[in-house]
């Protein structure tokens, strides 16, 4: 039932409609008996900043995660901010402290290599280098959460070379740039592929990448999870490749937001993996 005491907490982006973050929570939420909701937040863009100020000292929201497009005017919000976020560049989520202040977090790079270790086992992302496809923020995410892991090379290939190179300056002499069209050639000797780009998400618009030219060990991962197999992740399946979804991300990085804004972690025996597939499945 909801109180005068129900704990708010959500997710803010835009477009909104479609997380499944709130499912997972929720069904959290009642499992472990807390007296708290997890709604969908979608301010208009020019507000999210107003949006986050309102929050100060938790008294009408406790915290939220984010996701696109405010991840990074959400780490440029906070008063404080994670070494893993600022490393990421983004944050996907902010807890409003009783005491006012606004701080941090990115759970994203856990949820990545906890999907990892989940989907394939004994993976070991210090054990070479990894591909990233993309330069958005997503990219980054992932090209940060490795570098933290000991990944010793990542590979950053993006369609407009030069975001793949400004990345690459950034994040220090580990992460190397190149052009999709160099793929073959990246992909030699790599133990992972992850796809972090926002090819696939219209129909028609796949990724063409020779996925053939990795080793035969390697592990292809998806970022994207709609569908749950993705034309990429397909492709990797068919050529014998192991691989890792995004849906798994999603729930990974999940479990230490929840949390944070809860102040207990997610009750075990909760197939929060399960629901969210129903969903999607519609
Ligand atoms: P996000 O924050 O989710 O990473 P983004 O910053 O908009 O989103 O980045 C989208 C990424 O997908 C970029 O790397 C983009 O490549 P460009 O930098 O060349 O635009 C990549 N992308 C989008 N559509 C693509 C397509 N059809 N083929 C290849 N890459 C694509």
């Amino acid at each position: 039932m909801i109180s005068a005491r129900t704990v708010v907490a959500g997710v803010v982006g835009q477009p909104i409609a479609h997380s499944l973050s709130p499912i997972l929570h929720n069904a959290w939420l009642a499992a472990a008996g807390i007296d708290g909701v997890y709604v969908a937040f979608a301010p208009r863009a020019e507000s999210f900043a107003a949006f986050v100020e309102g929050q100060r000292g938790g008294g009408a929201i406790r915290g939220v995660n984010v996701t696109v497009p405010f991840k990074e005017q959400a780490l440029a919000a906070a008063d404080e901010a994670s070494a893993r976020a600022r490393l990421a560049g983004a944050a996907n989520l902010l807890v409003f402290e009783t005491d006012g202040r606004i701080r941090a977090d990115n759970t994203d790079g856990v949820g990545l290599l906890g999907a990892f270790e989940a989907q394939v086992e004994g993976f070991d992302p210090a054990a070479g280098p990894v591909v990233v496809l993309g330069a958005g923020g997503a990219a980054r995410g992932a090209a940060a959460a490795l570098l933290l892991a000991g990944t010793p090379q990542v590979r950053v290939l993006n369609r407009t070379v030069s975001k793949a190179q400004a990345l690459a300056s950034d994040l220090g002499p580990k992460v190397v740039a190149g052009a999709l069209a160099d793929a073959a050639e990246a992909f030699a000797g790599a133990i992972a592929v992850i796809n972090a780009t926002a090819a696939g998400m219209s129909p028609g618009q796949g990724l063409d990448v020779p996925l053939g030219a990795t080793p035969e060990s390697a592990v292809v991962m998806d970022m994207f999870y709609k569908p749950l197999v993705t034309p990429f992740l397909a492709q990797a399946q068919a050529l014998g490749r192991r691989t890792v979804d995004g849906l798994e991300m999603l729930v990974r990085q999940a479990e230490p937001s929840f949390e944070a804004l809860f102040g207990a972690p997610p009750p075990a025996g909760v197939d929060v993996r399960a629901l969210a597939l129903k969903v999607l499945n519609g």
